[in-house]
């Protein structure tokens, strides 16, 4: 949610939140005031680098509430279980990189779901090609101390 509130710039659909009693909050107009693809202007000491903790849940997508409008809700879910969630390392990167081919690629190579609720069974490859020292190393793509 961090990453997609800073990157209405870069993202290629508005990030949408509907919070208390239905309010729609739309950050597509956020612009980030530094370089977005330098991870250090938030992140200290690696933090930014994968893999994430294997103990790290999803992040929920759906409540699975219902609306009457695009505005006002019908029923509030509060069940944490039924979530439909995005897996973490592709929750993650999506938060910015929210286009449909790089989606294709974090479920079809990556191995990553963004519909689950349980987690249960999905297995998130990521490290091994954009961790560190790996081919696509995240640190390497955003060229950290670069002109970025
Ligand atoms: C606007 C601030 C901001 C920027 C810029 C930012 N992040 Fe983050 N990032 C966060 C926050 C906040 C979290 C959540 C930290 C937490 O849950 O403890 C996070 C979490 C993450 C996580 C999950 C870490 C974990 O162990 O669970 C990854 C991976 C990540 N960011 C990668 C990146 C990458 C790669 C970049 C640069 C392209 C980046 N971030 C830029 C704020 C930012
Ligand atoms: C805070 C926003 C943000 C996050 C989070 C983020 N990126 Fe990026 N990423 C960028 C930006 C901005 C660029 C530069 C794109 C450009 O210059 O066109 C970039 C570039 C890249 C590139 C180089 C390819 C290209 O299009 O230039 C790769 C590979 C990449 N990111 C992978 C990842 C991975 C893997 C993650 C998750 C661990 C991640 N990114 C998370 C913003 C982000
Ligand atoms: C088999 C190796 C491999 C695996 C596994 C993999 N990737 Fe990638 N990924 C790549 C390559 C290669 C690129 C293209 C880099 C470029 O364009 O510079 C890429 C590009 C990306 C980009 C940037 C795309 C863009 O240009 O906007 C993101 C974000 C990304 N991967 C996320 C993920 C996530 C999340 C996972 C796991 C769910 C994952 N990748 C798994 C190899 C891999």
């Amino acid at each position: 949610m961090v990453h997609g509130i800073h990157a209405g710039g870069f993202r290629k659909t508005p990030l949408q939140i509907v919070g208390f009693q239905g309010t729609l909050y739309d950050f597509s107009t956020v612009r980030f005031p530094a370089e977005l693809s330098n991870c250090n202007k938030c992140h200290v000491n690696g933090s930014y680098a994968l893999p994430i903790s294997a103990k790290a849940l999803g992040s929920t997508v759906d409540t699975r509430s219902t609306q009457a409008t695009l505005t006002a809700l019908r029923t509030v879910d509060v069940d944490p279980s039924n979530d439909v969630k995005i897996t973490p390392t592709a929750a993650a990167c999506s938060g910015c990189h929210d286009g449909a081919e790089v989606r294709t690629h974090m479920i079809r190579t990556g191995g990553a779901s963004f519909g689950t609720s349980t987690g249960a069974g999905v297995v998130e490859k990521c490290a091994s090609c954009h961790g560190p020292g790996k081919s696509e190393d995240v640190r390497k793509a955003h060229e950290l101390g670069g002109s970025r």
